[in-house]
């Protein structure tokens, strides 16, 4: 079995849930208490083992490719400044060289089109997808939890996740079958999808969440540029294409999910990262108590 080295991170949306706070700066690149969102779900695909990540974008996200290099003017003023931490701090971050690839999508077509515009980069070899809105705050990380999936069963890795109660109607929900060994009865042959199922008809009530593991063939379905809900090409639709050829799993991570594509969802899950600092945590929760008059 190919192992899984490289990453997809499609970020060309238009975000509209969160304008106009991405009108000028790309949504991905918003702040997660100390650094972008994308820098925190590229750390999660460092220590999943990623060695190559390729950024699906769009017009006027030139920062995101700079964020990723070196700034030699900050670089060199923190060293001449003796502020060693904060330059590692920076330098943490960046990818090296020939680890990164920027393909534009020119046109926001969708998540599938945006995945698809990846096929020459992947080739022939299994490859994750991480959809950056999400930050998955777990440990291991959900890409690691993911792959791990992988090299126990193969085939394709949805990670999903419970809806809130009452809720599943708002998702794409998976149906399963049988459950694989191991994982604690979290990993299931996945048998279908449905986008927004009418309430009371949903086969799960576990959406599909932002982490995938796909294989190669993927990129046969999306290239039929099939239009589908939104009139977006959708890669659950090329994934149930490929429900006829391949096995799909559904593993239910272990670890909790902030939706960063929304105001509130990214202001929980900068407080989320914040509190888990501990050098940090006893001024949040003073300044968060004096917020809330506690
Ligand atoms: P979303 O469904 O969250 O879309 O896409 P969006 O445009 O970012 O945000 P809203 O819903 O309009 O507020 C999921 C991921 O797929 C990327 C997005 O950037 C996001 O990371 N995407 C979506 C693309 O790269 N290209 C597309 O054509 C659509």
């Amino acid at each position: 079995m190919k192992p899984v080295r490289k990453a997809v991170l499609p970020v060309a949306g238009l975000g509209t849930r969160i304008q106009p706070a991405a009108k000028t700066t790309p949504k991905n690149l918003l702040n997660v208490y100390d650094r972008p969102i994308l820098a925190h779900v590229v750390a999660e695909g460092r220590a999943a083992g990623i060695e190559h990540f390729v950024f699906i974008v769009g017009r006027g996200q030139g920062a995101i490719e700079d964020y990723f290099d070196h700034a030699v003017e900050l670089e060199s003023g923190l060293e001449a400044k003796g502020k060693t931490a904060i330059l590692e701090d920076v330098r943490s971050d960046l990818l090296g060289p020939g680890q990164m690839s920027f393909v534009r999508q020119m046109a926001p077509l969708g998540l599938g089109h945006a995945v698809w515009c990846a096929r020459d980069l992947i080739g022939d070899e299994p490859f994750a997808v991480m959809l950056p809105d999400m930050l998955m705050n777990a440990n291991p990380g959900a890409l690691a939890q993911a792959i791990a999936a992988h090299e126990a069963v193969g085939g394709n890795i949805v990670v999903v996740e419970p809806a809130p109660p009452g809720e599943a109607h708002k998702y794409g929900i998976v149906a399963l079958g049988e459950t694989a060994p191991g994982f604690d009865g979290r990993l299931q042959t996945m048998t279908g999808m449905v986008e927004k199922p009418a309430p009371g008809t949903e086969p799960s009530n576990l959406f599909i969440s932002g982490r995938y593991i796909l294989q190669p063939g993927i990129f046969e379905a999306l290239g039929e540029h099939a239009k589908g809900a939104g009139g977006e090409i959708q890669l659950t639709d090329a994934m149930l294409k490929r429900l006829r050829a391949e096995p799909f799993f559904a593993l239910e991570y272990q670890g909790t999910t902030y939706d960063c594509g929304d105001k509130l969802g990214l202001l929980r899950a900068n407080v989320a990262w914040a509190l888990a600092d501990p050098a940090g945590e006893a001024d949040v929760r003073a300044a968060l108590g004096a917020l809330l008059g506690a």
